[in-house]
């Protein structure tokens, strides 16, 4: 999604959480600013952890010939999805509350090669002095009943503004491009509204990333064998 489309959306969503009065437009106009600010420093918080992971990228390259960062994506959580989410766990919908109750606006994805190099990129991004580590959660070490597999980080960063630095939480999602090929596809399977997924199809879909996971494990091997890693 754009900047553009985030802050149209942002606009059509705002009627509905502005308070009806007499200041109806003032209100609309200072939240819908806050709204613009909020998009603002969430993309520039992407902006800076992806700049570093495409220097550690390059550096790695230089030293060991091999680029450890097969992709990186990333997206800013739309105004819909914010509403929908701050409405579902009851909170108060404002971009106030958006800022201090989601820790997912800002996303990133970065896909790996193999295995030890989702942990080395993880080690990097933590032992940063100036990134604040909110969350990590080890879904490789220990896989989600569903059989998702993943490194999961919520880094708070900062951002340079022109009179202040901001911090922003991010969550960086990083994993092999096997695990992501199985998130992608079960994400698209399981999110359809039209979907039936017996558990038969979970035990299924849990059997493919069992599977995948060996593989992976595997490739690692190979990796380490052929460059006389121990
Ligand atoms: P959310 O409120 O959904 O953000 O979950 P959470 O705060 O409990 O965090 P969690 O680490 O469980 O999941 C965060 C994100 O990981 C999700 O938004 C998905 O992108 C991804 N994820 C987690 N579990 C699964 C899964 O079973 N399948 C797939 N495809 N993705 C998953
Ligand atoms: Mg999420």
């Amino acid at each position: 999604m754009t900047d553009i489309d985030f802050y149209i959306e942002g606009i059509q969503q705002l009627p509905a959480i502005v308070e009806k009065g007499k200041n109806a437009q003032e209100k609309f106009a200072e939240t819908f600013m806050e709204f613009v600010r909020l998009g603002h420093l969430y993309e520039s918080a992407i902006e800076v952890v992806k700049t570093y992971l495409n220097i550690l990228d390059s550096e790695f390259n230089i030293k060991f010939q091999r680029n450890p960062i097969h992709n990186i994506d990333s997206r800013l959580k739309s105004a819909e999805s914010i509403i929908n989410k701050l409405r579902k766990k009851g909170l108060e919908v404002s971009p106030d509350s958006a800022r201090k109750n989601l820790l997912d606006i800002a996303g990133i994805r970065v896909t790996c090669c193999y295995i030890s190099d989702i942990y080395v990129l993880a080690e990097m991004l933590a032992r940063r002095d100036d990134f604040i580590v909110i969350k990590q959660k080890d879904y490789i070490k220990n896989p989600k009943q569903s059989g998702y597999r993943s490194y999961h980080l919520i880094i708070n960063v900062p951002v340079h503004l022109a009179s202040k630095k901001v911090y922003a939480p991010v969550e960086i999602q990083i994993r092999t491009i096997a695990m992501d090929f199985w998130a992608s596809l079960e994400h698209q399977l399981k999110y359809k509204p039209s979907a039936m997924i017996t558990p038969e199809i979970s035990e299924e879909l849990k059997e493919c990333a069992e599977r995948i996971a060996e593989t992976d494990m595997q490739m690692q091997k190979i990796y380490s064998q052929i460059n006389g890693i121990d």
